[in-house]
């Protein structure tokens, strides 16, 4: 038996249950992980609310990536043995052991640890891929709305390991956070578009990834840009829409490409929690708050 996170309805992270369950072996082109790190995303949250579709089965088990070590593998799978440790993403994560396709598993660099692979999949990936999208390189100067949760702390050092200057709009408390990242901080809301030209009066904005996704963001985006076609955003909407500020897609190579920035040390996201995995309702409350700094993690 294996412990897991339940829950048996949609509803709020209290809905959350701690169990156990029988682990199956492997099956064709599958292998059996023992989860050392599962990242928490505000998709958790949104799941468990039903927010993208209630036509799931139920007991549902949250959780988009972990990391972890192989301890089984299925048949017809290449390149990966009993004890190697890698990361991988899916469905299902908040459980100490997973089956999972050998497809979305890449092997761990010995030297990231394993609460830093398990956070690449969704927060460094989807960053990477707003960024490549909105064309992002050596001599931008690109805004990110919402700078110092997941992905932004990710698409801060990206976008400066693609060679891009970056403005990042937080509140105040994370503003020595972004400066140690690279970004320019300004605080979001009202007179933001004014804040940003004042940090960068040299250098307009060329580019946006918005990562927050309010009527206000796209607004501020809207004007700051003469060229909306550079903008990107991961929380579409009708005024994104609207604004045609394109919704991001996912780039293939995208983890590899992470994984690789993190390996080389130019990528590492703050673990502002680390939460045994029995804690996951409380993970769960804390990334619905909306301003972790970095990621929350679980630790199986
Ligand atoms: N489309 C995709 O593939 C995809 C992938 C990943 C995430 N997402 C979505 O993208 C969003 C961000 O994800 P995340 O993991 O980075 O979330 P997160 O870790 O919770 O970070 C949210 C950040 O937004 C900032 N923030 C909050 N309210 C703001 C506002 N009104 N204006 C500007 N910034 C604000 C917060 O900064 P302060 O704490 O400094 O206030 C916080 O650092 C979520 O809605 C998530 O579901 C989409």
């Amino acid at each position: 038996m294996s412990t897991a996170i339940f829950f048996d309805q949609f509803g709020e992270a209290d809905v959350l249950r701690v169990g156990d369950e029988d682990v199956p072996a492997p099956g064709s082109g599958e292998v059996l992980v023992a989860n050392r790190a599962i990242g928490v995303n505000p998709a958790d949250a949104k799941v468990l609310a039903g927010a993208f579709g209630r036509d799931r089965p139920l007991p549902g088990v949250l959780g988009f990536e972990a990391a972890g070590v192989v301890e089984a593998v299925g048949p017809d799978v290449d390149g990966l043995a009993v004890g190697d440790e890698v990361l991988w993403h899916g469905t299902g994560a908040q459980r100490a052991r997973a089956v999972v396709p050998a497809a979305n598993v890449l092997a761990k660099p010995a030297n990231v640890p394993f609460e830093q692979a398990a956070v690449l999949p969704v927060a460094a990936a989807t960053a990477f891929s707003a960024l490549v999208q909105a064309g992002v390189s050596d001599g931008d100067t690109v805004l990110v709305h919402g700078a110092s949760g997941g992905v932004g702390s990710a698409a801060v050092q990206i976008a400066r390991a693609l060679g891009a200057r970056v403005v990042g709009t937080a509140s105040e408390a994370n503003h020595d956070y972004l400066r140690t990242l690279g970004a320019e901080p300004v605080v979001y809301g009202d007179g933001l578009v004014e804040a940003v030209r004042a940090v960068s009066p040299d250098s307009p904005v060329t580019a946006v990834v918005d990562l927050v996704g309010t009527p206000e963001t796209v607004a501020q985006t809207t004007e700051l840009l003469e060229d909306a076609s550079r903008a990107v955003t991961i929380v579409s909407s009708d005024a994104s829409r609207a604004a045609g500020i394109a919704d991001k897609v996912d780039q293939k190579g995208a983890l590899a490409e992470v994984l690789a920035l993190a390996e080389g040390e130019r990528l590492h996201l703050e673990i502002a929690e680390s939460l045994p995995l029995d804690r996951a309702a409380d993970a769960v409350r804390l990334v619905q708050q909306g301003h972790t700094r970095g990621k929350v993690v679980l630790t199986a």
